[in-house]
């Protein structure tokens, strides 16, 4: 670990504390004046790093610097030594992921953020907006699977981890929409592509790119998303970024680290919009109605079609709300 690296992990640890340019320097056996270029460093890359009378050096709670540092000490030990890379922009987390898949830098638990997307993506070719200040976020689970079933089941639980990481911090009620999105009220908050390199023939390991994006705090919304998208902060967050994508990563990680088991398809149903609704869907080009009477434990939709029971696996769908609108 360079000097910095060491100097921003102690602020991060002691967040809004005070610590003392003799502590620092006593702690990391380097002189004051190390100390202090390091931190004039900081504060001229952005970092709010206030002098405290008397005390020393304090980072402020309000701090919103995205670096690995401040992920990694909200991490739980098993997670700390992982490989956290931080961009200031990119065109997609998801597409750095498959470059650094192919340049073999892929790690189980490799986890990539930046602070903005230039070119976000969304599923079915959508794209995702990705304005600075929001998270955004791709987490390499390395798995070995023969069975589809197993690989159908990552997407689902990046919901829940989201939902759990969003009750953790918030009092907001957040519900999954099926598959991949996840909404409060009637707007959504976070949209997540699962993109995978897999081999079934050889059922050799496989390599799936969670992409997570989550609204963190309101944005100016284009005109096409902006009756259907939601924050979560209106303004001043409760919490940083760096401690939602930590919870969201140790949640995502302890979901799917035994992919075979399925339990939490009880919670994912639980936290469902659509169960029992009437949702709107396309087969082969035809647009169809029907009740979703549940989800199966690999995340299938099972729908009642006038009397005929149909499982969606993938697929786009629209839910009818109580007031006869759809979302
Ligand atoms: C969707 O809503 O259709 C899925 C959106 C997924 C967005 C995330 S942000 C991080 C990762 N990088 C991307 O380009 N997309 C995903």
């Amino acid at each position: 670990m360079t000097l910095k690296k060491d100097i921003l992990t102690l602020f991060e640890t002691n967040r809004g504390k005070a610590l003392s340019g003799q502590q620092l320097a006593d702690m990391l056996g380097v002189s004051r004046n190390s100390v202090w270029k390091v931190v004039k460093t900081l504060q001229q890359e952005g970092y709010k790093i206030v002098a405290a009378p008397n005390k020393g050096y304090l980072l402020d709670e309000a701090n919103d610097i995205l670096s690995p540092e401040s992920i990694r000490v909200n991490l739980d030990g098993k997670y700390k030594d992982k490989h956290i890379t931080v961009l200031a922009t990119t065109t997609s987390t998801n597409a750095e992921a498959m470059k650094m898949l192919q340049d073999g830098k892929i790690e189980h638990g490799t986890l990539i953020v930046s602070d903005e997307q230039t070119q976000g993506r969304g599923r079915m070719g959508k794209s995702f907006f990705s304005p600075k200040s929001g998270i955004y976020m791709s987490v390499c689970l390395c798995k070995s699977t023969k069975k589809l079933s197993d690989v159908m089941i990552i997407t689902p639980a990046a919901a829940v981890a989201v939902r759990r990481a969003i009750a953790k911090y918030t009092d907001k009620d957040a519900r999954i929409k099926w598959v991949n999105d996840v909404y409060i009220g009637k707007k959504k908050v976070c949209g997540i592509l699962t993109q995978a390199d897999i081999d079934f023939e050889s059922g050799s390991a496989g390599t799936f790119i969670v992409g997570i994006g989550v609204n963190f705090v309101n944005q100016h919304f284009p005109d096409d998303i902006k009756d259907r998208a939601c924050a979560l902060f209106d303004n001043n967050p409760t919490v940083t970024r760096s401690e939602m994508i930590a919870e969201i990563y140790s949640q995502l990680m302890e979901l799917t680290d035994d992919i075979t088991d399925h339990s939490f398809m009880e919670e994912y149903k639980k936290y469902s919009l659509v169960t029992g609704n009437r949702i709107s869907y396309a087969i082969n080009n035809e647009q169809k109605t029907g009740i979703v009477e549940d989800i199966d434990s690999d995340g299938g939709l099972i729908i009642n079609e006038d009397g005929k029971r149909r499982t969606l696996t993938c697929g786009e769908i629209s839910i009818k709300s109580a007031d006869g609108s759809w979302i």
